[in-house]
């Protein structure tokens, strides 16, 4: 039975419910369907350490470790490594999850993590949305060089297979355009303001209370997390590389109680809409901006943390892709699915 080797390059929400997905959850149905094992051979952290073991560590005692938030190099079983690159390059593994912060501005450090694991002959998956908007071509090309992967299924619309859909369900199709909902953090605000009552901040608040909103939501409320995935989606469905700084933005700040409640009593909602289109020249207009929709818009019901994208594409026309209350393990599933269309043949 193959065993594959994993090192985890961030080990916060979302490199943990990865573990716990792959060693601890699926561990059995892993072996049992595709006849395969994973073993985890290093993972780093930012402050919190950073351990090597190329016979595989010990998952659970490093999920404790880090719930505690302990240092994880007391795991180590070589020097730890002193740095993020310094993990890849020294890392025993056939496949390198890269889940650290998003850098808005140029997807760094990620996409280094991301080149070196490549250049090092390893799969590179990522649920980070920096390295796809702003290195997506350079990372593909070198991945079909070295005979890999780049894939990075969570980094919009969490485990959602939208890059999926596209890329193995649509051949020879053209994404003409697109619209959708792909920020929950400020659908849910909009959900609350209208179904509770709340102002923007008490709705900001409940947010952050339920652990969806970050202490600064800024990203979320003023757009840029909206505009950096479309920014992610036109670049892979309409091969137009667009930097989030090129998509027209308008966050929800302005947005009062009065407004939510007006639009409801006119049997309408705000929702803030992600939304690109294929120009006549070929070039892509893209915006983020907060819309009123009504009962015949497929945006309208979707409420609280859910998303959905809808593709105009010239052969299916609509098609809708929507996912309803998603969890940390969904953004998990993204990563796992990625790692099996890595490592699986066809
Ligand atoms: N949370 C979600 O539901 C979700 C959904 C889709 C996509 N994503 C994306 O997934 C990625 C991870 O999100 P998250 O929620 O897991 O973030 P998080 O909880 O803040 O965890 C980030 C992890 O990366 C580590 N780190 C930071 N800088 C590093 C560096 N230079 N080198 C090595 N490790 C570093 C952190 O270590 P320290 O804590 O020690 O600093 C931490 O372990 C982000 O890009 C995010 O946008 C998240």
């Amino acid at each position: 039975m193959p065993v594959y080797r994993v090192a985890l390059l961030g080990f916060g929400n979302v490199g943990r419910a990865l573990a716990q997905l792959l060693l601890l959850r699926k561990q059995d149905e892993l072996r049992a369907r595709y006849d395969l094992e994973v073993v985890v051979t290093g993972i780093a952290t930012g402050r919190h350490g950073m351990a090597l073991n190329p016979a595989g560590l010990d998952v659970r005692a490093a999920l404790e470790m880090a719930a505690a938030g302990q240092d994880l190099s007391a795991l180590s079983a070589e020097p730890p490594p002193t740095d993020g690159l310094d993990f890849v390059r020294r890392v025993a593994a056939d496949v390198l999850f890269e889940n650290t912060p998003v850098n808005y501005e140029t997807g760094e450090p990620a996409i280094s993590h991301l080149r070196l694991a490549l250049e090092r002959g390893m799969h590179a998956i990522t649920a980070n949305k920096g390295p796809v908007v702003h290195a997506f071509h350079e990372l593909r090309r070198l991945a079909a060089c070295q005979g890999r992967k780049f894939l990075f299924e969570s980094a919009v619309m969490d485990g959602a297979p939208v890059f999926r859909l596209y890329e193995a369900a649509l051949p020879g199709a053209q994404v003409r355009a697109f619209r959708g909902i792909l920020n929950s953090t400020t659908n849910l605000i909009l959900t609350r303001m209208e179904t509770h009552g709340e102002t923007l901040e008490q709705a900001v608040a409940y947010a952050q209370r339920i652990g969806i909103a970050e202490t600064d939501p800024s990203g979320d409320i003023n757009g840029w997390d909206a505009a950096i995935k479309v920014a992610a989606l036109v670049t892979v469905f309409m091969g137009v590389p667009l930097k989030p700084q090129q998509v027209q933005r308008r966050g929800i700040r302005h947005l009062s109680r009065a407004d939510v409640q007006a639009a409801a009593a006119q049997g309408q909602r705000w929702k803030l809409v992600c939304s690109a289109r294929r120009r006549d020249d070929g070039t892509v207009e893209a915006r983020v901006e907060p819309q009123r929709v009504g009962p015949e818009s497929p945006l309208y019901g979707v409420m609280g943390t859910s998303s959905i994208v809808q593709l105009d594409t010239d052969v299916l026309g609509q098609l809708s892709l929507r996912e309803d209350d998603p969890t940390p393990d969904a953004t998990a599933y993204g990563l796992l699915a990625d790692f099996l269309t890595a490592v699986r043949p066809g």
